[in-house]
């Protein structure tokens, strides 16, 4: 049970350790929201889930992105006059709109889904799928965004592009080191798996996936187009969960499989962690099964440890493989590191 010390002390430490520097709009709320008592009142009312400071977050971004709330739509959309301070007008349109929030609020959990990735999936993938037809099955998925890879066009820089050069989603990556391979592969089949997936057609869905991302981050018009794009390509989304629904998801597919996982196994318990691989090499017993993970460092457990690079003084995401035959895993390799959202990687192999 939260406390309202511990409440206060969350969205402090949320304002200077995950806003400050990289959303002005989000430090200048978390700090108002952190001296809003009547605030403190009616959020400690509410399941726990609601009390991260990104569920309210998320939850007001979404009523301006219906158009619900004038008041804060230039702030949100960065023409407001210079020095509009959003903190006190969002407090006051929270305390006086709390009843449309709510169920919002308790329906929804927070989930993001960043295509930026779809830069670093990109080689690793082209490591591990060779020739044969493969399908890809993209577990903790969200609304599928990573699966439109094939219709992005990536940008490499001087290594050059990959994708259609017409398409509407330009993800730019760039190669900090090595020499990863920079090539389509040989999937012909794409499935996503998410406890909650988010469907890209469905006009609420859509806008709640538009509303967890942060609006003055720069993030939010690629990720627009993103959802436009798996519109355009639809894959096939599945809900379920990671380990207990992947097994007759496994089961129901002929030939190789490559799985991957993009910030999403973090969200599984240690034992669901291992849970997951023993299920990945149970169903290689006839067929080979890949896993490419883009994670936090220390999530995906046995990879060789090489160390990170420091770059721009964050925490670079691990980019891993794991080969599974004949129901054991038999290679576990480090490819690379990469940004969070995969702006660049650090190869290598
Ligand atoms: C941070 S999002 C990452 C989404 C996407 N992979 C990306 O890179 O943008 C984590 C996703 O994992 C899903 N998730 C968490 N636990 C899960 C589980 N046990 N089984 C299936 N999906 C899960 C959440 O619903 C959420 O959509």
């Amino acid at each position: 049970m939260t406390t309202r010390d511990e409440l206060v002390a969350w969205w402090k430490w949320f304002s200077e350790r995950e806003c400050r520097g990289y959303s002005p709009l989000y430090e200048s709320i978390s700090n108002a929201v952190a001296a809003a008592d009547d605030l403190h009142d009616r959020l400690l009312a509410e399941p726990n889930h609601v009390r991260q400071p990104n569920m309210l977050l998320a939850t007001m971004h979404d009523l301006v992105l219906r158009g619900a709330a004038p008041e804060l739509a230039t702030l949100y959309d960065g023409t407001a006059p210079p020095g509009a301070d959003a903190g006190p007008l969002f407090v006051d349109v929270a305390l006086r709109r709390w009843e449309e929030l709510v169920p919002v609020l308790e329906a929804r959990r927070t989930q993001t889904n960043e295509v930026g990735r779809v830069g670093v999936l990109a080689p690793a993938l082209a490591t591990l799928v060779t020739h044969e037809p493969t399908t890809l099955i993209d577990v903790g998925t969200s609304a599928g965004l990573t699966l439109t890879l094939p219709h992005c066009l990536i940008d490499y820089g001087e290594r050059g592009t990959l994708g259609p050069a017409d398409s509407p989603v330009h993800v730019e990556c760039e190669i900090l080191r090595g020499d990863p391979p920079i090539r389509p592969t040989a999937i012909t089949r794409r499935i996503g798996l998410d406890r909650r997936p988010l469907d890209p057609n469905d006009p609420d869905d859509a806008r709640w996936l538009l509303a967890c991302t942060w609006p003055d981050t720069g993030r939010l018009e690629r990720t627009r187009l993103a959802l436009d794009l798996a519109v355009a390509h639809p894959c096939e989304l599945r809900t379920g969960d990671a380990v207990t629904d992947l097994p007759a998801l496994l089961a129901e597919i002929d030939g190789p499989i490559v799985v991957t996982t993009t910030w999403a196994l973090a969200y599984l318990p240690d034992h669901a962690r291992a849970a997951f691989v023993d299920v990945l090499a149970a169903g290689s017993v006839d067929r080979p099964v890949s896993w490419v993970s883009v994670e936090a460092p220390t999530v995906v457990e046995g990879l060789p440890e090489i160390d990170s690079p420091a770059v721009e003084g964050i925490s670079a995401s691990v980019v891993g493989a794991t080969l599974f035959r004949g129901g054991e895993v038999t290679e576990r390799h480090t490819l690379g590191h990469a940004h969070a959202h995969g702006r660049w990687i650090w190869w290598h192999q």
